[in-house]
């Protein structure tokens, strides 16, 4: 039998068929207006891709797309063939580089090790605009559960540390950390 080496490789053929009701729609457009108003123009480091949510939004930006799971890869590369740079492996891999936007979209900090983290907070520092979107603890519980992984509360507290001057809102199932004041939206 073939090894799975990451636990979204057992989900990617069929994980975009699990987002796609009128709820998830709204989501993403309120997203798009998000990124729509606050993006650089620069470049994109888009932290756990997946499939490419964010190319799906905004197919005529490039990214540097990084994901552990080379399944989601290979559908992200499948949908948005050209102008993408996507990499299997953990962020360590473009932590010498330097983004204007770093952006993680529905959960993958999330899963982070504490390195990879310190890692993310370094390239956010340098960013124009970081924004990244992560699970709520309990809804994190009944993700990894399904993954038959060991959840962790604290993990996803201590990840609100290493971002001190961030601003952050509750969102659905969500929390978003960002060096922006959302509430601005609200004004155009
Ligand atoms: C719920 S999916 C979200 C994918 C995509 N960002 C989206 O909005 O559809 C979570 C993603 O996080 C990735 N992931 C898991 N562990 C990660 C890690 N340590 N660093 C970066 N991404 C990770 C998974 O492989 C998966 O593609």
């Amino acid at each position: 039998m073939k090894k799975i080496r990451s636990p979204y490789d057992k989900v990617a053929d069929n994980y975009d068929n699990y987002y796609c009701s009128p709820k998830d729609m709204a989501e993403n457009q309120f997203l798009k207006k998000i990124l729509n108003k606050y993006m650089h123009p620069g470049s994109i480091l888009d932290v756990g891709c997946g499939t490419g949510a964010f190319s799906d939004l905004f197919p005529k930006r490039g990214i540097t797309g990084i994901d552990p799971s080379k399944k989601m890869i290979d559908v992200a590369k499948k949908k948005h063939p050209l102008g993408n740079i996507l990499l299997v492996g953990k962020i360590q891999l473009v932590a010498k580089e330097k983004f204007d936007n770093v952006i993680s979209l529905f959960g993958p900090v999330s899963y982070m090790t504490q390195k990879e983290v310190l890692v993310l907070k370094k390239l956010c520092k340098v960013a124009k605009f970081w924004f990244l979107i992560i699970y709520k603890p309990d809804y994190y519980s009944r993700i990894t559960k399904k993954f038959g992984k060991k959840t962790s509360r604290e993990k996803i507290l201590r990840t609100f540390a290493y971002f001190p001057n961030r601003i952050f809102y509750s969102w659905e199932n969500y929390i978003i950390i960002t060096n922006v004041d959302l509430t601005l939206l609200n004004k155009y």
